[in-house]
């Protein structure tokens, strides 16, 4: 394929990817914000074989091939609710390639046209430096967030003293290390980048407590990005650069709308274990204060004789798979004249857009799912707020105690509804460890059991 021919094929694909970015930002166009996405990668794929540089397939075919494999089954057997994990792993994955470039690329310069052993460009040894760098940040910062995620490491800000002062210097060191490299070429200062990067990537990212981990994966997947845009100098190919650049800006400003969502500050989630100490005291502290707990018969009756009901999704639904149930009893709701709508927080569940993810799949009308900011002053004028799986999203301790790990966090009012119904299974916290002041409300009913089951006892109910 011809140069000229290559790099319209790469233009072309970058405008899919910027409209396909486009689409995924609503419900409503978000499929073919999706297709146009498969078909950028198609052509930008297809273009990268037929270019001349690519001297044999061999390797390159058994790569798709196996990866595909891997890539399909991992598809098919995720559950929504591990996909935060997923793309931490995948992330780290971005990491991993970016190291292994740079790394290739000091070893056999001539091949990506960078010079001769000894005499690589300067500009090139700077992007290499940086690209290593980023890359060994993100591969083990994503590692330990994929960890915390799965459990396989406690979900707690593990902190130590001198923490702060301790990266300070290994960032210092990293600066420094990537100036002599890129003055020098030396090989042992390029593994020293690599092994302070990998370092760094972890007591960056450990410090980090549960509450604040989506703002960690969403910035990991903006670090992914600026390494692949790293790659694309290294490589001297523009789609990298572009769609590098894509990514590393977008999920920049997906940290910024979720650090506002949950009233932190990056720069404080960036250095880490915050407000973790607290997190850690309230945890496991069981309150043994009087509650109500109603059935799903109380429900059916209370929300019938409602005008309003505002259901509040969260975490627990996305478990139990009760979003078409949820719906089914919405849709009954509405035929007896009651207005249905859903109230959405931007970080309810466990990745951006969880909910409305589930919510769309289930065919719940899009007019009827509303933002935080579109609902929370309706919640005074509601009969009844149905959470179902939710918790640390509706906590009013994030209003009320300064002590409190998510204090400042926007929460919806849901405790100014007449009534509140709480669908899970005990009195235990949600992700944040906190305990909910709410359960105790002189209007709020707990309704205990799986989600699923009891939203289908509530249809049973009202069909009775
Ligand atoms: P949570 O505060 O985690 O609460 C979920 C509740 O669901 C739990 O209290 C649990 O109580 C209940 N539950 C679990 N399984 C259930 C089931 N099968 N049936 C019924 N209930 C069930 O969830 P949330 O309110 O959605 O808040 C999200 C939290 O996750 C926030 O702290 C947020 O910072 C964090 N987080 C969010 C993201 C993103 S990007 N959305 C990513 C990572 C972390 P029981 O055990 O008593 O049933």
């Amino acid at each position: 394929m011809s140069a000229n021919l290559s790099a319209l094929a790469y233009l072309i694909s970058s405008v899919c990817f910027i409209l396909a970015l486009q689409g995924l930002s609503s419900a409503k166009t978000s499929q073919r914000g999706l297709t146009l996405g498969i078909i950028g990668m198609i052509l930008a794929v297809g273009t990268t074989l037929a270019s001349p540089i690519v001297s044999s397939y061999g390797w390159i075919i058994t790569g798709i091939i196996v990866g595909g494999i891997i890539g399909s089954f991992i598809a098919q057997k995720i559950q929504l609710t591990a996909l935060p994990q997923l793309i931490a792993a995948f992330h780290s994955l971005v990491g991993l390639a970016a190291v292994c470039v740079a790394g290739a690329a000091l070893l056999e310069p001539a091949s990506f046209n960078l010079g001769q052993i000894g005499s690589i460009f300067r500009g090139s040894l700077v992007e290499m430096g940086l690209g290593v760098a980023i890359g060994a940040v993100t591969f083990t910062g994503s590692l330990v967030a994929f960890a915390k995620l799965q459990g396989l490491v406690s979900g707690n800000p593990l902190i130590f003293k001198g923490q702060h002062p301790l990266n300070a210097i290994l960032l210092i060191g990293l600066v420094i290390l990537i100036g002599l490299f890129a003055m020098t070429e030396s090989h042992s200062l390029f593994w020293g980048i690599t092994f302070i990067s990998l370092l760094l990537g972890f007591l960056l990212i450990l410090p980090i407590g549960g509450a604040d981990m989506p703002v960690v994966i969403s910035m990991l997947n903006s670090y992914s990005g600026w390494a692949a845009a790293g790659i694309g100098f290294t490589l001297a190919n523009s789609l990298l650069i572009v769609t590098g650049a894509l990514v590393g800006a977008s999920g920049a400003i997906l940290s910024y709308i979720m650090c506002k969502g949950m009233n932190r500050s990056i720069i404080n989630i960036i250095l880490g274990g915050f407000g973790g100490e607290q997190a850690a005291a309230s945890q496991g502290r069981a309150e043994q204060r009087p509650y109500k707990v109603g059935s799903a018969e109380d429900a059916a009756f209370i929300m019938k004789n409602a005008k309003s009901v505002i259901i509040v999704p969260g975490y627990g639904m996305a478990v139990a798979q009760a979003q078409h149930a949820l719906r089914e009893m919405g849709d009954i709701l509405t035929k007896e004249g009651v207005q249905v709508r859903y109230a959405i927080h931007p970080v309810a569940g466990r990745m951006p857009g969880h909910m409305n993810v589930l919510l769309a799949e289930a065919k719940v009308p899009y007019e009827s799912v509303l933002e935080l900011d579109e609902i929370n002053r309706d919640f005074g004028q509601t009969d009844v707020a149905f959470v179902i799986g939710a918790n640390d999203v509706t906590n009013p301790s994030a209003k009320t105690d300064p002590k409190s790990p998510i204090y400042g966090m926007p929460v919806l009012d849901v405790e100014k509804a007449k009534t509140v119904l709480f669908v899970k299974r005990s009195m235990s916290p949600g992700y944040a460890g906190v305990d909910n002041e709410l359960f105790y409300q002189d209007n709020t009913l707990m309704l205990f059991g799986d989600a699923k089951k009891m939203c289908e006892e509530i249809i049973k109910a009202l069909e009775e």
